[in-house]
């Protein structure tokens, strides 16, 4: 994809009232670019933009990601309103903190429908835009935890990891159509991420697991201290997406990288672990 240097691009954001998403509205409208930025309130990302920002380029939109039909819309009055989508940022997402067998099934369908059915839905209605205009940049925001899991983040890591999968086959089938998929893998930022605005807990616990928790508190109490700067984070985004020339995975934070490189290390002893063994269920004639 070529990013437009002629005109001001369009982009679509998910999840725009707090954290990454108003950063990346705030950093996009100061560029002099035009965006179609979804919220669960509008009211709350105009009060969050105030005046820093001249917003005649904004089209705040109340969308329900769940809502097949009201993304729909919402993307068609997006189209109909700048003629024409540049670039999708799938955003919107949160944490949730709990062992496993603490999930219910009910918390287990909130996250999948938010951070994958929601996903779905935003694709399913912007891709043809970019398929048929062959040009165009999809970003899924996932997280280090779509790459590599740890104890507590089960049901999130559950989500980002789905999200990373179908991102993986999205990025080749939209080679044909020159349209460039990015995957964006945060460490930890300073965002509201960790707050209890934010991050899910769940309905009930056992005593199992004092250790998570433990961490739960932890991270609690981590809010303001944590390594990313969503400003760089929200300027490494755009930059990545105006270049529009680099790898599937753009990996945000030093503490990000160190846990992905940790995970190939793993994922390498596993597979030497398993390279004399793997060939003894294949068909001998095949
Ligand atoms: N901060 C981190 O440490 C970190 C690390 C790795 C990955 N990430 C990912 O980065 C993305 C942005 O998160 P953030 O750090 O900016 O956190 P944030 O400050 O809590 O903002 C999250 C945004 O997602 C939307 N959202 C949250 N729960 C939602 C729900 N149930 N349904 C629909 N939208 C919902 C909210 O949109 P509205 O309220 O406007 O609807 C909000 O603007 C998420 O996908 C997150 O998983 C964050």
């Amino acid at each position: 994809m070529s990013f437009p240097t002629d005109r001001p691009a369009t982009w679509f954001v998910t999840g725009t009232s707090r954290g990454l998403g108003l950063e990346l509205v705030t950093q996009l409208l100061q560029r002099g670019d035009q965006v179609a930025a979804t919220t669960r309130s509008t009211e709350r990302l105009l009060a969050a933009l105030g005046d820093r920002v001249d917003t005649s380029r904004l089209l705040p939109l109340t969308v329900d990601l769940r809502d097949d039909e009201q993304v729909r819309q919402a993307v068609r009055q997006a189209t109909e309103r700048f003629g024409g989508l540049d670039v999708v940022v799938n955003n919107a997402g949160y944490g949730y903190l709990a062992a496993v067998e603490e999930t219910s099934a009910r918390e287990v369908r909130d996250m999948l429908d938010v951070q994958v059915v929601g996903v779905w839905n935003v694709l399913r209605a912007t891709l043809p835009v970019l398929r048929e205009q062959k040009s165009g940049h999809v970003v899924n925001v996932s997280s280090i935890l779509g790459l590599t899991a740890v104890p507590g983040w089960g049901l999130y890591c559950a989500g980002k990891f789905a999200l990373e999968g179908l991102t993986e086959a999205l990025a080749q089938e939209m080679t044909d159509f020159d349209v460039k998929v990015t995957i964006v893998e945060p460490g930890y930022f300073r965002t509201d991420f960790l707050t209890t605005d934010s991050l899910a807990l769940p309905a009930s616990t056992t005593d199992a697991y004092p250790g998570l928790r433990e961490m739960t508190e932890n991270h609690l109490k981590l809010q303001g201290n944590q390594l990313g700067n969503p400003v760089k984070g929200a300027e490494a985004i755009i930059r990545e997406v105006v270049r529009g020339d680099g790898p599937l995975r753009q990996l945000l934070g030093s503490d990000a990288h160190a846990y992905a490189a940790a995970k190939v290390d793993a994922l390498r002893a596993n597979l030497e672990a398993t390279a004399q063994t793997a060939d003894a269920t294949d068909f001998a004639d095949a």
